[in-house]
């Protein structure tokens, strides 16, 4: 059985993000409650020396599910595995981490809504009793064996907590639900990441940046890298506000935070559906893109903002989408009342 290797949590080479990624839950904006309850159960884990009950985080993408995941082992002072749903195809391929587990360690699986039936329902006694069953020998000679495991933690990120089975949703402890952050704590990781990128960014261009960065860290942290460039490149490297906006302009970033794709989504949806009601994969087949990228990545901001609603026939635009394109609603163009006054 080939050995995985064991990581710490600051091995995650591969992690493109790691420069502004929070290392300690203390270091984190936002998410108070999240905070405060896994803060309780980290503590109390800790006081019991027993492993962490297991958690769920889900939540659109770029709201810190993997930082979570990867403070949680520190403030343990456990190792952790990490690994994604998309490469846990058959059950062996988990066997694997499970054994290598180290007691109270933390098994991170990404995109965990992504895993094949059988192998969620072989973690399920993994979970629950810490045992899994292996199949030693082929043919005539297979034989099973129950395998303890050592106590561990797993964490489990996804979009979509609704596509996990009931019964793996329940072996979840802790079930955490990140939401959309305020301007006021988008603003605050922004000047704390101006710093860490040591750049020099005022006040003013740090809310502007913010504004247009959906409530979102990731988005807020790719703004900021591209205002970087923009003020390297085409100013004395300062980020004053008028520099924010142009790069922001360039970038065809509008002042909701919509970018292209947004946008084409709304006016995809004015102009081929008048409006809606109409299916995400419609939508998706018309834009050319994948369903999973527009109901995952793009609806959930625009859900949040009240620029589109979700109606039991479809989406549909809102008065408010129609005002932020400066489009006329159709409505306005036919108003029935006054056809007969
Ligand atoms: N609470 C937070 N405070 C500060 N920065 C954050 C926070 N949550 C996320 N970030 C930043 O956003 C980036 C993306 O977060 P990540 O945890 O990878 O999101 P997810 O796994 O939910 O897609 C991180 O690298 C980090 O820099
Ligand atoms: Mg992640």
């Amino acid at each position: 059985m080939a050995r995985q290797p064991i990581l710490t949590p600051s091995d995650d080479a591969d992690d493109v993000d790691r420069d502004l990624r929070p290392q300690r839950m203390s270091d984190m904006v936002g998410q108070r409650a999240v905070m405060e309850r896994l803060g309780i159960a980290v503590d109390a884990a800790q006081k019991r020396g027993e492993a962490l009950g297991h958690v769920l985080f889900d939540g659109p993408p770029g709201l810190g599910k993997t930082t979570f995941a990867l403070c949680i082992p520190r403030e343990l002072g456990v190792a952790i595995q990490l690994t994604s749903a998309a490469v846990l195809k058959a059950p062996k391929d988990l066997v694997p981490y499970l054994t290598n587990a180290e007691e109270r360690s933390v098994l991170f699986i990404d995109e965990i809504h992504r895993l094949p039936r059988a192998v969620e329902e072989y973690l399920y006694t993994a979970m629950e009793d810490f045992r899994i069953d292996i199949v030693l020998g082929d043919g005539v000679n297979a034989r099973t064996h129950n395998l303890w495991l050592k106590p561990f933690t797993l964490i489990g990120a996804t979009t979509r907590a609704g596509m996990l089975s009931g019964p793996l949703r329940d072996r979840f402890q802790l079930r955490e639900l990140l939401s959309f952050y305020t301007l006021e704590e988008i603003t605050e990781i922004v000047r704390r990441n101006a710093r860490k990128l040591q750049v020099q960014l005022e006040p003013a261009a740090a809310e502007e940046i913010a504004r247009r960065s959906r409530g979102t860290p990731r988005v807020a942290n790719n703004r900021l890298r591209w205002v970087r460039d923009f003020a390297e490149s085409r100013a004395d490297g300062r980020i004053t506000c008028p520099v924010a906006l142009d790069a922001l302009e360039m970038a065809a970033i509008d002042h909701l935070g919509l970018g292209n794709l947004e946008r084409q989504y709304l006016t995809t949806l004015i102009r081929v559906f008048g409006g809606g009601p109409t299916g995400v994969e419609a939508l998706a087949h018309t834009m050319n893109c994948a369903t999973d990228t527009l109901s995952d990545e793009v609806e959930p901001y625009l859900l949040r903002s009240e620029l589109v609603v979700r109606t039991p026939r479809g989406r549909v635009v809102t008065a408010k989408a129609y005002d932020h394109l400066q489009l006329r609603a159709p409505d306005a163009e036919q108003p029935q009342g006054r056809l007969f006054s």
